[in-house]
């Protein structure tokens, strides 16, 4: 299940915890950020290549291709045996932004979106169906777990947007990584 937990910064206190769907999207509204759960049109194999995947997805696609002027999209797989495995968990959980927006529609799998706007940080744990955006200019960082399993399709305007700015913080490392997560609050 999609999950989303609000937490104050410091990290120490209880997060207020919101699992239904509609109220997801409605509270992840107001910080500007997109949340959607998309169907595919046509069923597709577990392994199918990236342009069958972008095609059960067309009309969603197309969607937000046209409302935010992306201009490609492709399909990012890490799996378990995904030789860097380490390093890109290391190098996503350090917080930063871009100057691009981030869209990220989960086909199969899980990840766990850390988002910093403010004083508060907000944990969105996306599974397949789901779709983030990630507003330009926002502090985030993100999850993929020590065995990753995760299949996204990615929604690009210009490459340079996605130079990633890193600030520094370690804030990352007082929030739960993945598994944690997942055994508090899933
Ligand atoms: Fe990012």
């Amino acid at each position: 299940m999609s999950l989303l937990t609000i937490h104050p910064e410091s990290g120490t206190s209880a997060p207020e915890i919101i699992r239904e769907g509609d109220a997801i999207a409605a509270r992840l509204a107001e910080i500007g950020v997109l949340f959607e759960r998309w169907q595919a049109g046509r069923a597709f194999e577990p392994d199918a290549e990236q342009q069958t995947i972008l095609a059960a997805y067309a009309d969603s696609v197309e969607r937000l291709k046209a409302k935010y002027g992306f201009e490609s999209a492709d399909v990012i797989s890490v799996g378990p045996d995904h030789p860097q495995k380490d390093e890109l968990r290391a190098r996503f959980l350090r917080e930063h932004t871009h100057g691009d927006f981030e869209v990220r529609f989960f086909v199969e799998g899980r990840g766990l979106f850390y988002l910093h706007p403010g004083d508060r940080v907000y944990a969105i744990l996306c599974e397949r169906g789901d779709l983030l955006s990630v507003p330009s200019n926002t502090r985030h960082w993100f999850d993929m777990g020590a065995e990753p399993c995760l299949k996204c399709i990615r929604l690009f305007t210009t490459a340079e947007g996605w130079v990633a700015d890193f600030t520094g913080s370690d804030i990352g490392d007082r929030f739960p990584r993945l598994e944690d997560y997942l055994k508090h609050y899933a």
